[in-house]
């Protein structure tokens, strides 16, 4: 059983390391998501593990309690809508805007396993052919270490890509390893992979003109919302678009969006930048 204090020590580390925040009542998530971690170190209860965790001089373990405390819920395409909104309004758009330049640079901020940057890369090489000759720096990020890994090998079960993966798309872009599906190397090298954490710096971040950020900002307290929103404004060009996921929102948090509806998908816009706010 996880007592008080070590719940709390618990939340405070989650916390300070990843601005998510574990409401009270959690204890049996906290307890579930670290069974594994007891199982490795070979310690029997909750309270051994925290005393393991609290004398951890080299930092693996508390990275690993952090990570184990991240929800990783993602699908290809999840929620279909937005992905069409990029193909039909979004996309075309920004090709037009940059048709000077030939040049797109697109971030996805909570890759997880990364089958919400995927989806986007095979729908570039799928409906966007013209982009061939043009820079696309795909930049997909997340806090998790074993995430990023994971982007990286593009290897998913037959259960994954069950989930919102077109039949068609499976068969032109994956082959078979074993049980499993990996992307071919054509789409994973369309994507950079990086660990990132969102409440700390973010080093190397060209200016976007896409950004996704989906389903994230809802593990966070609103100061820790407002200060990642500031800076996702000054990381979007005048011009660009940023989408969050479905329960997520700008408004009441910072009045510098506008929020766009196209088509079935709200986005969000610098207000009084380039691209004009249109409502
Ligand atoms: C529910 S998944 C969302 C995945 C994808 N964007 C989607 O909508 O399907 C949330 C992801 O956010 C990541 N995450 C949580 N806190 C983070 C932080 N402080 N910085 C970067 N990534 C974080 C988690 O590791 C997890 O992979």
């Amino acid at each position: 059983m996880l007592n008080r204090g070590d719940f709390d020590y618990i939340c405070r580390l989650v916390q300070e390391r990843s601005a998510i925040v574990l409401e009270a009542g959690k204890e049996y998530l906290v307890e579930l998501r670290l069974k594994p971690l007891l199982r490795d170190c070979g310690v029997a209860d909750m309270g051994a593990f925290v005393e393991r965790l609290r004398s951890d001089r080299s930092g693996t373990l508390q990275r690993q309690v952090v990570e184990a405390m991240t929800t990783n819920e993602t699908s290809f395409f999840r929620d279909i809508h937005p992905f069409e909104t990029l193909r039909r309004q979004i996309l075309p758009e920004l090709l037009r805007l940059r048709a000077g330049e030939r040049a797109l640079n697109v971030w996805c901020g909570a890759a997880s396993s990364g089958q919400e940057i995927y989806s986007l890369a095979m729908l570039l090489r799928e409906h966007f052919p013209e982009l061939l000759g043009w820079r696309v720096r795909l930049l997909a990020t997340d806090i998790s270490r074993e995430m990023i890994l994971r982007c990286r090998e593009g290897r998913y079960s037959q259960l994954e890509v069950n989930r919102g993966l077109p039949a068609a798309m499976l068969v032109k872009y994956f082959e078979r390893v074993d049980m499993d599906w990996r992307l071919k190397e054509t789409i994973r090298q369309m994507v950079e992979f990086r660990e990132m954490n969102l409440a700390a710096s973010w080093p190397g971040l060209p200016t976007m003109d896409l950004i996704l950020l989906r389903n994230v900002l809802i593990y966070f307290d609103e100061a820790t919302k407002r200060a990642i929103l500031g800076r996702v404004h000054g990381a979007l060009r005048g011009d660009g678009y940023l989408l969050l996921g479905g329960s997520e929102t700008t408004l009441n948090l910072d009045a510098r969006f506008d929020q766009v509806r196209l088509d079935r998908t709200l986005c969000y816009r610098v207000r009084g930048g380039d691209g004009g706010g249109r409502i």
